[in-house]
């Protein structure tokens, strides 16, 4: 547990470990099959644009590994199959921001939901007491997503809704999937 002795603050870790999935930081030879999720034309419809140059990306993951405030991961299999990405950005007090949640087509289908919990088991762990999040209007199956979670509508932009999900909801949304979730989740820093 991170929490204890030090102000919250959004940091890496190495690895978040699952029940059959893992998030781990991304490294820059990530950058191809990032690129490739990002700019697929179903997986690319309600995400900001991505450059299809894959150095431009790699730059962009070298300059993310010295940067502060964000952490973003890769999620894989055991054996370390790249399945999609998520992250965590702009904290504003003890609330952070999550996005950057895309899921290859060939992943299980639980992989969604196992990252999420994923995500939000390590958010708990680093001391955030809420998330906060947007979501494209026309993203009808992630915003049913967010709502089956507990998140809840607090305002809307032209383009987006805003979500925001309590501490509470997380661990009553923890508590109701923990099938999805192996009984301790590891995480190493
Ligand atoms: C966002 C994204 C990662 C979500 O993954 P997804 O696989 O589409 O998520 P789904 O809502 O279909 O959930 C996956 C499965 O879990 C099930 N599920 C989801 N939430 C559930 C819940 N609360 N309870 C029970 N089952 C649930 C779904 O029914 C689905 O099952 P199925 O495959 O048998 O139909 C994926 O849609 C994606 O990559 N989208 C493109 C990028 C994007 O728009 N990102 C979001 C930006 S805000």
């Amino acid at each position: 547990m991170k929490s204890d002795s030090h102000e919250v603050a959004i940091i890496p870790a190495q690895q978040i470990k699952g029940r059959t999935i893992r998030l781990r930081n991304v490294a820059p030879s990530d950058a191809e099959f990032i690129v490739n999720i990002r700019t697929n034309d179903k997986k690319g419809r309600f995400i900001s644009a991505t450059s299809g140059d894959v150095s431009k990306q790699r730059k962009w993951l070298e300059d993310y590994l010295i940067s502060q405030g964000q952490a973003y991961f890769l999620i894989t299999d055991f054996d370390d199959t790249q399945l999609g990405t998520v992250r965590m950005y702009d904290q504003q007090g003890d609330s952070f921001c999550w996005g950057s949640w895309v899921v290859a087509e060939a992943a299980p289908s639980h992989c969604a939901i196992e990252s999420a919990l994923l995500l939000y088991t390590f958010a708990l762990d680093l001391g955030f007491e809420r998330a906060h999040f947007d979501v494209r209007k026309g993203n009808l199956s992630v915003i049913k997503f967010h709502e089956r979670f507990g998140a809840e509508r607090t305002g809307e932009t032209e383009e987006d809704f805003l979500y925001s999900i309590s501490k509470e909801k997380i661990l009553s949304t923890l508590a109701k999937y923990r099938k999805y979730l192996p009984e301790k989740v590891e995480i190493i820093y």
